[in-house]
């Protein structure tokens, strides 16, 4: 493996990534998670290395993961919390001695430490899409070290390098392994894409028959679809869209249905520009939920994966996210999938930092 490709380099979207450096990031990750199981460590990787992490948001997972993946490589992950630093603002949104321009923020990092990670989508840019989008991106212009994506307003590349991980653990391959990344409902309409949309690059990049089932006012971005598709020419696999909850989940061995809001988020199609419009449409979608029938329709030996918090009792019930049991045929995968961050995360660190 060719490492000195990965050196300095930012981490905002698969999409800037080959399918052969993502399988040699999946390789790594499975090398550190079985070193961790034995309890080889490996403190001299990012041995008095700090990583800063940025996030406006809120997170257990993202957090926790990064904070335990650099401490044990011997590194350290530094919390900011934007409300408590000069909160860091594209130029034009700038407040008097409240925010600092991002471009000095990014330059005053990169000289203490070796990666900076962000995460950001929703309240802080108005819910405007790809505005956060366009944050990380000016922060990968200023800075002299990588910028780790910890989700924006339109990928979650570390969550989607999770979930291939635990499709490639629990199936061995790619190829012929039919992916359905579908919408559920949720009473809360105020959800970014990047998950769903992660997932689909990262599905049909790796190969597999990737399925997109969502409500016709829940599209993703189109864009995304369009590499989807020339990823699933390229792996001589399929990428399709659906309507259909039920349908979609025939024969399927991962099942990933998660809520997810269209953009403009309370714009047409979803909405008409009014919150209350936009609720109004969720839920009449309340049908499209993760039950044991909906399980059923997949391969006996399915997966049902999601990358947490679940809106438990909405977008799955207690029955299907709780069984574990490998032995009943399909099941639940989503703390191996939540552990799988770690690992993931280690490896791109170790590899860029
Ligand atoms: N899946 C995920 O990113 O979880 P957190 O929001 O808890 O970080």
């Amino acid at each position: 493996m060719r490492t000195d490709t990965f050196r300095g380099r930012d981490f905002i979207t698969l999409l800037d990534w080959s399918k052969e450096e993502v399988e040699q990031i999946l390789d790594l990750a499975l090398d550190l998670k079985r070193d961790r199981a034995i309890g080889q460590y490996h403190d001299h990787l990012l041995r008095a290395k700090t990583l800063f992490m940025i996030f406006y948001n809120q997170s257990l997972r993202t957090r926790n993961s990064f904070e335990a993946g650099m401490h044990q490589m011997g590194g350290h992950a530094h919390f900011l919390d934007p409300s408590k630093i000069y909160t860091p603002a594209l130029e034009g949104k700038e407040v008097a001695y409240s925010t600092e321009r991002v471009s000095d923020v990014a330059r005053v990092l990169s000289r203490m430490g070796e990666a900076i990670a962000i995460r950001c989508y929703g309240d802080p840019v108005d819910w405007e899409y790809g505005g956060a989008n366009a944050l990380l991106h000016e922060f990968a212009r200023w800075s002299d070290i990588p910028i780790l994506n910890m989700e924006d307003d339109k990928y979650h590349p570390f969550q989607a390098l999770a979930d291939v991980l635990t499709v490639k653990e629990k199936f061995g391959t790619f190829k012929g392994t039919k992916f359905v990344m579908s919408w559920a409902y949720s009473p809360s309409a105020h959800k970014p894409r990047a998950v769903p949309q992660s997932a689909i690059i990262a599905a049909s990049m790796m190969g597999c028959d990737t399925v997109l089932a969502h409500p016709p006012e829940m599209a993703l971005d189109p864009e995304i679809i369009a590499a989807c598709q020339q990823y699933a020419e390229m792996n001589g696999s399929s990428f399709e869209i659906s309507h259909d909850f039920m349908a979609a989940a025939e024969g399927a061995h991962v099942l990933y249905p998660k809520a997810w809001a269209a953009t403009p988020i309370f714009k047409p199609p979803v909405g008409e520009d009014s919150l209350d419009k936009a609720q109004e449409i969720f839920d009449s979608y309340k049908d499209w939920k993760a039950t044991r029938e909906y399980m059923e329709q997949a391969d006996r030996n399915a997966i049902y994966m999601h990358c947490l918090p679940a809106d438990r009792a909405w977008e799955c019930s207690n029955e299907v996210i709780d069984n574990t049991d490998p032995k009943s045929g399909w099941r639940s995968v989503v703390y191996d999938e939540a552990e799988n961050r770690l690992h993931v995360q280690k490896a791109v660190m170790a590899l860029t930092m």
